[in-house]
């Protein structure tokens, strides 16, 4: 191989050169590898209109070929479920003209792309629920002349609702967006005197919704190296989920404990469970089961997602099983034992 192969075939791009009758004076091997995995369907010297290519491709190489313009376009190539964007460069000596085509797969790109402009639009939904309220409320007492005393009293403890949500959210919002941007500082740290810390707190808040709070912490877990300040996230939100999602007289169990270089942490509740479909995409920002209902017990459908890169930043792992009308299972394991 000479160098000028060696920097082809090391190229991320795609490179193809045909000639106008569609013969393939060149490609290197990342094309060849986003056509078939195999490398077997196309080399040089094949004719290219012989070729099975995605139909869309085909299109935009018969027309090149037909009329060769220098032009920039995007595709979806469904056989290859990948968006390539073409560059295309024609190419004029004296003797022959010939076409160059650039590929570049811009799938996932284009996918983050999407992802945060459906990230966008559901913050600016959720942000639009509580500010309508608290306009709304704030224009009704503005007209006190007809509103009676006792109702003021009402719209305020309203107002003070709504305006908890969007604290909720912006707070919610603000975690993840550390989570994501900065890089956690880890040290050594009592994670069970944290866990039993929380637990506690959760003890009551479980108490009032009459439900049954069991916790149990394996006496020789081990200081942990991890970042307490997002531990201590992950746990409140499946502390939070496993209470907000069991109806009154349910019991949540919650235990914690060590094994090797990990530490496990397991919350079962006999609450409503979550259906089959739902349980791959509850991980995703805003997801939830029942919008409605988890939006009036002042659900954002983040606290998931913020366990998700908790456990992703201490290179963990979580599972869940669960089933409707019986209960849901979370399991974690965190690496964190380094001693
Ligand atoms: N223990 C559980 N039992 C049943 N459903 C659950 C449980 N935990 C989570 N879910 C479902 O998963 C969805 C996403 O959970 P997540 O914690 O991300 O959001 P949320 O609880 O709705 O709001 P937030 O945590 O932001 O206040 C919930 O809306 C709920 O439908
Ligand atoms: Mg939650």
């Amino acid at each position: 191989m000479n160098n000028f192969e060696i920097i082809l075939d090391n190229m991320r791009d795609g490179i193809l050169l045909i000639d106008l009758n569609g013969n393939v004076l060149q490609i290197n091997k990342s094309l060849k590898e986003l056509l078939d995995k195999n490398k077997a369907i196309i080399d040089i010297g094949d004719d290219i209109s012989k070729i099975e290519l995605d139909p869309e491709l085909k299109r935009v190489i018969e027309r090149t070929l037909s009329s060769p313009k220098e032009n920039d376009i995007e595709i979806w190539a469904d056989k290859y479920s990948a968006t390539l964007h073409l560059s295309v460069v024609p190419i004029k000596s004296t003797d022959q003209s010939n076409v160059l085509i650039i590929f570049r797969n811009t799938t996932k790109q284009r996918q983050l792309e999407n992802v945060r402009r459906d990230f966008v639009a559901n913050v600016s939904h959720e942000l639009k629920t509580p500010i309508t309220g608290i306009k709304l409320l704030a224009d009704a007492i503005c007209q006190s002349d007809e509103v009676k005393d006792n109702e003021i009293i009402q719209f305020s403890k309203r107002l003070g609702k709504e305006t908890g949500r969007l604290v909720q959210l912006v707070n919610d919002l603000l975690d993840l967006s550390k989570l994501e941007a900065v890089k956690p500082s880890f040290e050594y740290f009592d994670f069970a005197g944290l866990i039993r810390e929380l637990g506690n707190e959760f003890d009551s808040v479980a108490e009032r919704k009459e439900i049954s709070f069991e916790l149990t912490i394996d006496e020789e877990i081990p200081f942990c190296f991890g970042s307490p300040e997002q531990l201590e996230l992950l746990i409140v939100n499946l502390f939070e989920n496993a209470i907000r999602y069991t109806l009154p007289s349910g019991r949540v169990r919650a235990d914690f404990s060590s094994k090797k270089s990990s530490v496990f942490f397991k919350i079962e509740d006999d609450g409503i469970g979550i259906p089959k479909k739902d349980i791959n995409r509850i991980f995703e920002r805003f997801y939830r089961v029942d919008k409605a209902r988890s939006r009036m017990k002042g659900g954002t459908g983040l606290g998931l997602s913020i366990v998700k890169h908790v456990v992703q930043n201490h290179d963990g792992l979580i599972d869940v099983k669960s089933d409707v009308g019986v209960g849901s299972t979370f399991t974690v394991e965190l690496p964190l034992v380094t001693l």
